[in-house]
């Protein structure tokens, strides 16, 4: 079975799709066989890599028609090796049709444990948000990486988001753990960033990871141009900073390829 990490917050724009795509390619080049799955009806993954025609297949089939494959609904972008499924709930009917669903919050569980038993990941982009798409998100869950920027407000909301959280382990996923607090967007000539993150990692230690994200204009770049910043500048601090994360990943939760 994958080990299926869920990238959410309640607040947006704190780094959870340029972190989803950049650990899950860090995780490919790594030699896993990885699934990123856009959770977010604003489907910036696809945007991530640079692919500009919305897909016909995708996360809305994934959540309302099980009758058609998992395999069906993938894309390969940039032929990078890693498999993705775009969103495509893009107008209001698509919505409405999530609705009448009913969005079981155990429908995606159930499709990763019968249809993606071959990946060893499956990395999932939640809306910023604790509405059905974020909760169907976390109930597919293993582990939960929860990007902060380093900034009072995103703390409050943190605060907030990790009440809900837990009310959803106690509800929907006894098995979901934390794998870390992922502080992102670190500027390190501000003062202000070096005070949070000090407060954040007194307050919250262990679960915040080593690996800080810094912001870094290889990052805004390569989102630019449809790309990871992996394959964009392999060396930038950038791409380094997640490539270390997956090993941070890998090593606190001793987590080996198939066969290694
Ligand atoms: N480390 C970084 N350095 C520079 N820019 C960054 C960094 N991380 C993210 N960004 C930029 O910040 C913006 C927000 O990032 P991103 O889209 O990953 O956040 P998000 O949490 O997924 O947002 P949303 O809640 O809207 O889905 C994007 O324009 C992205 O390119
Ligand atoms: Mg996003």
């Amino acid at each position: 079975m994958p080990t299926t990490i869920v990238f959410a917050s309640e607040k947006g724009g704190v780094g959870k799709t340029t972190s989803a795509v950049n650990l899950a390619v860090a995780l490919v080049i790594g030699g896993y066989k990885v699934l990123l799955i856009d959770m977010d009806p604003q489907g910036s993954i696809r945007f991530s890599f640079g692919v500009k025609t919305p897909a016909e297949k995708g996360t809305l089939q994934l959540l309302t028609e099980i009758s058609t494959p998992l395999s069906d609904l993938i894309s390969t972008p940039n032929s990078s090796g890693l498999d993705a499924i775009y969103s495509n709930i893009d107008t209001l009917n698509d919505q409405r049709d999530l609705d009448r669903s009913g969005m079981d919050p155990f429908s995606l569980k159930r499709r990763l444990t019968n249809e993606a038993q071959h990946y060893d990941f499956v990395v999932l982009d939640a809306p910023a948000s604790t509405g059905a798409l974020a909760v169907a998100a976390l109930t597919a869950g293993d582990l939960s990486i929860l990007p902060l920027q380093c900034e009072s407000l995103a703390i409050k909301s943190l605060k907030r988001f990790l009440v809900a959280f837990k009310e959803l382990q106690g509800e929907v996923n006894p098995s979901l753990r934390i794998a870390g607090i992922l502080l992102t967007m670190y500027d390190r000539s501000l003062e202000v960033h070096r005070r949070i993150c000090r407060e954040v990692y007194d307050a919250l230690y262990d679960t915040v990871f080593d690996t800080i994200i810094p912001k870094s204009k290889e990052i805004t770049e390569a989102s630019a141009v449809g790309q990871s910043v992996i394959t964009y500048g392999i060396n930038s601090i950038g791409a380094t900073a997640y490539i270390r994360l997956a090993k941070e990943i890998l090593d606190r939760f001793n987590l080996r390829p198939r066969g290694a």
